[in-house]
């Protein structure tokens, strides 16, 4: 084959991959141009997902005649809210695990020289995206970002919008096909139309130098590789009105000495910034702050730092629903800073914009997780590049989030030759995407024995912080008094216990002496009790999260008299009611301050 034909054959092959899979979306939807498309969309429930086949439903066929049949037609009456999951609006999609097909027509009034993009923050869990027509791609993940552009199919009136959402859980999926979580199926999170110039900023980074914190350093970096492109950096409270000159990959540094005023979970310091080329701009806040380890001691802006925090689940109890607005982070960071947190650890995927920008408003450090959770099919091939391209798209979406302090690869695995090396390869790849954070993951398999609970996963070594889930006075007893369960650890690293807790519904009076007796009050406060004790003894412990800040629902928990399709380790209740270890956490976080 000819240089030439090869290189055309490479080429096609590119954009095909480019066309068919959306690349990983432009950063800051908010924060640009953009229009949001949220509203009531016309759906179709199709449960045997004929819709992608024979039925069609891409083609959004219309009866024109009376003689006319057209039985899977879209219609005005049958609507969805958007965003939102499916499952919790209508009572008979409460279980359902298959396709709904979302359909939103609108005009655009397109600009001269100007580039349209249709951004979905999520859908759950493979999203099929059809535009006036054509097919513009797929997207499978159910907690990232992605966009699709629509430049040259767009018209004036009554563009055409389908999606086929499907939530049906995937052997080889991220997570894989069982998890202690709801699946919320459909269009999750807002849709936006985004508007750019012909040559827009498609991603940026500005942050504190880590090691200087008289410097701000990063990049802003062009959707296309042009040269000589100015690109103005205003961040007025310090006097930045900069121009910074792309190079030919369109990528232009910022280094700037300034006295700058640091973020802290106390004093959460953000500096409104804009990014502008051409009269094309994009609005953002920023902080400014390091994070580092240094030995088993985590430093955030070079001090010690304990991480008070909570695991929370992307949900709210009482509305049984996905949280996905500025109003549901509101209640679930609300809730983190009554109990005294200075430290959330969202699970076990990526949450909503909101919350990780509420949280950082709030002073909140965050824990990121990608959903390489438990059972994961590490020997299937796809897997990786299917937990890569998440990582790529989490850390692209939040890398200027300076609250978000660790990336975590994975929750729960168990050890294995695939699993190892796929985690080690992941943990790398952080490392590459963002070297200025910190990685980690969660595991439950501490090897115990004679009272003493020993650090040894073989993956520990390539993570910056150890999560360690354990359960003791729940899933498994206590080895000693709390008090001398000795820790052993042959990393010289900060450790967090990342889960830990137990079962209770709330107000719940039975006798809390026996152990059968759980999911009283009493025995999973007793638990907490025992728990805090234990932590005071252990010298590489910088962090503590219980599981979990509410009840959430689970299709894994159907103990009928008190689970009832809710996991009840709660801190709260599904109403929001305290139960007695919310009182236990919040008095520990309050001397923990002082
Ligand atoms: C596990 C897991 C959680 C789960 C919890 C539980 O450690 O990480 O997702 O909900 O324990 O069993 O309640």
């Amino acid at each position: 084959m000819s240089k030439k034909l090869l290189g055309l054959v490479l080429l096609s092959i590119l954009l095909l991959h480019q066309a068919g899979n959306a690349q990983t979306s432009m950063i800051n939807v908010y924060g640009r141009n953009s229009t949001i498309l949220n509203g009531q969309w016309e759906t179709i429930i199709d449960p045997f997902d004929v819709g992608i086949g024979w039925r069609a439903i891409y083609k959004d066929a219309k009866a024109t005649g009376k003689t006319d049949f057209v039985e899977y037609s879209f219609e005005p009456a049958n609507t969805l809210r958007v965003p939102g999951d499916f499952n919790s609006q209508l009572p008979e999609l409460t279980y359902f695990e298959s396709s709904v097909w979302y359909k939103k027509t609108f005009d655009v009034v397109p600009g001269k020289n100007e580039r349209l993009f249709i951004h979905f923050g999520a859908v759950n869990y493979v999203a099929d995206v059809y535009f006036n027509g054509k097919k513009l791609g797929r997207h499978e993940g159910g907690f990232t970002p992605f966009e699709f552009e629509v430049t040259d199919l767009v018209k004036e009136k009554d563009n055409s919008l389908i999606i086929r959402a499907n939530s049906s859980r995937v052997k080889n999926g991220i997570p894989g096909s069982l998890f202690d979580w709801f699946n919320y199926g459909g269009i999750t999170r807002d849709v936006h139309l985004v508007r750019t110039h012909r040559v827009f900023i498609d991603d940026y980074k500005i942050q504190l130098d880590p090691n200087d914190k008289g410097r701000i350093t990063g990049y802003a970096r062009l959707n296309s590789e042009l040269a000589g492109k100015q690109i103005a950096v205003d961040i007025p409270e310090l006097k930045i009105r900069e121009k910074i000159t792309t190079d030919s990959k369109g990528y232009a540094a910022i280094s700037l000495k300034r006295n700058i005023k640091l973020w802290t979970p106390e004093q959460p310091k953000l500096y409104p910034i804009k990014l502008s080329i051409e009269g094309d701009s994009i609005s953002d806040r920023i902080g400014f702050r390091t994070i580092k380890v240094n030995g088993s001691k985590i430093l955030l802006n070079g001090k010690p730092v304990f991480l008070r925090g909570v695991n929370i689940h992307e949900e709210i109890p009482q509305k049984k629903a996905r949280a996905y607005s500025e109003a549901d982070a509101a209640v679930l960071m609300g809730w983190a800073k009554e109990l005294g947190c200075n430290f959330v650890r969202l699970v076990h995927y990526p949450h909503n914009e909101y919350e990780i920008k509420l949280a950082e408003e709030k002073g909140l450090m965050v824990w990121e997780e990608i959903p390489v959770y438990q059972g994961i099919e590490f020997a299937d091939p796809t897997v990786k590049d299917k937990a890569e391209l998440m990582l790529k798209e989490v850390i692209k979406r939040d890398k200027n989030r300076c609250n978000v302090i660790l990336w975590s690869i994975a929750n729960e695995t168990g050890p294995s030759k695939e699993r190892d090396k796929t985690l080690i390869e992941l943990a790398k790849e952080v490392k590459l995407l963002d070297p200025t954070r910190l990685v980690t993951a969660a595991f439950n398999n501490v090897s115990h024995h004679d009272g003493k609970m020993e650090l040894k996963d073989s993956v520990m070594k390539y993570v910056d912080v150890i999560g360690v889930n354990e359960y003791m006075g729940w899933y498994t007893d206590w080895p000693s008094d709390p008090e001398k369960v000795e820790w052993l650890s042959q990393f010289n690293k900060p450790m967090i216990i990342s889960e830990f807790g137990g079962e209770a519904v709330y107000n719940n009076k039975i006798d809390s002496a026996v152990k059968a007796s759980a999911w009283s009050e009493e025995y999973m406060a007793n638990i907490y009790i025992k728990q805090l004790k234990m932590f005071k003894t252990i010298p590489f412990l910088q962090g503590v999260c219980p599981w979990v800040l509410a009840d959430f629902r689970s299709p894994y928990r159907m103990q009928s008299t008190y689970q009832k399709g809710w996991n009840r380790k709660g801190l709260l209740s599904d109403q929001g009611d305290k139960k007695k270890a919310w009182y236990i956490m919040k008095a520990w976080y309050e001397q923990l301050k002082n």
